[in-house]
């Protein structure tokens, strides 16, 4: 497409016989009266060339399958939407051959053998509407040149593709793309919904100018390059079944199919087994960092197939964020559905890390009678300090943050929602059984905040004791500093008791390095535990993270004494407390536990005075 004398006619001829396309002139479509009316000096307009627009696209449809050049200054969007009546969109490029006015009227006033005088090209200048998604070629250059750069722009496939253009798909296709790889981008049509939407992508982000944009899943599959490396981007549930389920229609043995999502690990697991059967390699890679994170570097978290994973390992490396020793934030995590799992972890851990400031925020304000500015203020100066991190941090400009005369977070309806994988990191707590009690109590804590009207109406009868506070900030910093550490203690300790029943071989110094950036959980700790992890097995077996809860461990009594007294419920820092008594204590009361057991269900038990280990029934 262009102005009449850029050369439509010659390049698409000689396109056409390197593709071994069909050709169609537009000019010789043209009805006799058009033709006159040109060759009178007089432009065309829109009620002429509809006529012959819809002839010039009824001799294209049968070519649509194997190809076919048409040269047509198609100069309108309406036009081009003529041209392309029953051909999909994204299965046409729109070559435009671009040129100044000065440079084509000079070419036009040297031809003989053409109907248009030079003096109708002004108004062809005027009614040119540039196609926003096209591709421009400048006809200052030789012919070859043109040809052989519009050749490799059909022929040349996508490194890497990346199904679901949601917010993260996006912003991982932007990313992608300004680390010079190569991509197609596919989105579904949802008439009236979601149309179009790979092409508009295209067209907003100058990042993805030179993506392909399909709407159709077979031409989307075929335009990346094989090995093929597919992304997928989408919401979590049953759906990714059916998507894969369509994928394998046009994948083959040696592709990679990656599920960004947060689906769960045993599904992931599932779908790794299943596809390898056909010789598709599957990764269910946690990613998280939200949209900032997918854009500006993410933590990713890579399981499945190994040998996939080696394939698409120097992509992932290129926009993983990296920790401030340069090491991006990207691991192999394990076989199966580990790296789903370990997202899992993440956001299980994210959700105390949440509780906790949520907790705080809650004393500082009722307990302490704080405003928002210096509650921010506290939680900036501690954000200079080893309590850094990306939450609290975020917190402080929450706090700040107004709307109009009034402080955004004070309007903000106080019933806090969950997407599953908080529920699903407690739940795999209970089955391997290991104490997750402070996300459990941060899951507990949301679905509370949830029965708002349940909460109103029991606080209209019930009164809160409301104490006097009389603890300093100090101490509730190093009470957040421990309940922090103990946390962490909590959700690693999970991640070890899943590599042992799963055989992941997970490296935990490792994970917590790909944690130390682009993730939501992201901090000065996080940092320190990838040293500590190399060192121990377990974080309270470090003698300095013993010392802190040593000093640390009056802070949190007295904080959540103060809560206690207060009547502000620290649900968190409270299972933090009760996991240090309970883990420091040499004699426990699950005695009594296993006494009754055996009483009620002669489920026996072992005595402290028998070294053997035997197991005893008593008729009680
Ligand atoms: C991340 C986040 C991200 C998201 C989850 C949690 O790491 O980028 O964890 O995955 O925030 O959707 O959501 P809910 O709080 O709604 O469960």
């Amino acid at each position: 497409m262009g102005v009449s004398g850029s050369g439509k006619s010659y390049i698409g001829r000689l396109l056409a016989k390197k593709l071994d396309f069909h050709f169609i002139e537009g000019d010789d479509y043209h009805p006799k009266s058009n033709i006159q009316k040109m060759a009178g000096g007089e432009a065309l307009n829109d009620t002429d060339r509809l006529p012959w627009l819809r002839i010039l696209n009824a001799a294209a449809i049968p070519y649509k399958t194997t190809g076919v050049v048409i040269a047509c200054s198609a100069l309108k969007e309406r036009y081009r939407k003529e041209l392309m009546r029953n051909i999909a969109s994204d299965a046409c490029l729109w070559v435009f051959l671009e040129g100044s006015f000065e440079l084509i009227e000079q070419r036009l006033s040297q031809r003989t053998d053409h109907f248009m005088p030079s003096s109708l090209l002004r108004s062809q200048f005027e009614t040119l509407e540039i196609p926003k998604h096209c591709f421009k070629v400048d006809i200052q250059r030789s012919a070859k040149q043109i040809i052989n750069t519009i050749h490799k722009k059909i022929m040349q496939k996508s490194q890497f593709g990346v199904m679901g253009l949601g917010v993260m798909g996006t912003s991982l296709s932007r990313n992608l793309a300004r680390n010079g790889v190569h991509l197609s981008l596919y989105n579904r049509h949802l008439s009236g919904k979601e149309e179009g939407v790979a092409k508009k992508r295209i067209v907003d982000y100058s990042e993805l100018q030179d993506a392909k944009g399909f709407d159709d899943l077979e031409r989307f599959v075929a335009s990346i390059e094989k090995p093929r490396k597919i992304l997928l981007v989408l919401t979590a549930g049953p759906a990714i079944d059916e998507v894969i389920g369509e994928l394998q229609k046009y994948m083959e043995a040696g592709d990679i199919l990656i599920d960004g999502g947060n689906s769960h690990f045993h599904d992931t697991s599932r779908r790794t087994e299943a596809l390898l059967k056909q010789g598709i390699y599957f990764l269910g890679m946690g990613i998280s960092g939200g949209e900032k994170g997918a854009l500006e570097g993410p933590s990713l978290m890579p399981g499945g197939s190994k040998q996939g994973y080696l394939l698409v390992k120097d992509i992932l490396l290129s926009i993983a964020a990296k920790s401030s020793n340069g090491v991006p934030c990207c691991h192999f995590i394990g076989s199966q559905g580990a790296g789903h799992f370990v997202k899992t972890v993440h956001n299980g851990i994210e959700y105390a890390e949440m509780q906790l400031i949520a907790e705080l925020y809650h004393f500082l304000q009722i307990g302490l009678g704080l405003d928002n500015e210096q509650i921010a203020n506290h939680f900036s100066s501690w954000c200079m300090t080893d309590s850094n991190s990306y939450l609290l941090d975020i917190s402080s400009k929450i706090l700040r943050h107004k709307e109009d005369d009034d402080y955004l977070l004070d309007l903000i309806l106080d019933k806090a929602s969950h997407k599953g994988t908080g529920a699903w990191a407690t739940i795999a707590g209970a089955e391997l059984g290991v104490s997750v009690s402070m996300m459990a109590a941060a899951l507990n804590a949301r679905q509370l905040t949830a029965l708002k009207s349940k909460r109103i109406s029991m606080a209209a009868t019930f009164t809160p004791s409301t104490a006097p506070q009389n603890i300093d900030v100090a101490a509730i910093k190093k009470a957040y500093d421990l309940a922090r550490l103990l946390n962490h203690d909590q959700g690693f300790e999970l991640l070890r008791s899943a590599s042992e029943q799963y055989n992941w071989e997970l490296n935990l110094g490792e994970i917590a390095q790909t944690w130390s950036g682009g993730c939501i959980i992201k901090s000065s700790l996080m940092e320190d535990l990838e040293k500590v992890y190399a060192q121990v097995e377990s974080l309270l077996f470090h003698p300095n993270l013993i010392m802190q809860i040593k000093t640390t461990l009056e802070a949190l009594e007295s904080f959540v004494i103060a809560g206690v007294k207060g009547g502000i419920p620290l649900a968190c820092f409270m299972e933090a407390l009760l996991y240090v008594q309970m883990i420091t204590q040499a004699r426990s009361s699950g005695n009594m536990i296993q006494a009754q057991r055996d009483f009620f269900g002669s489920h026996q038990y072992q005595k402290i005075n028998d070294s053997s280990q035997k197991w005893y029934h008593n008729r009680w």
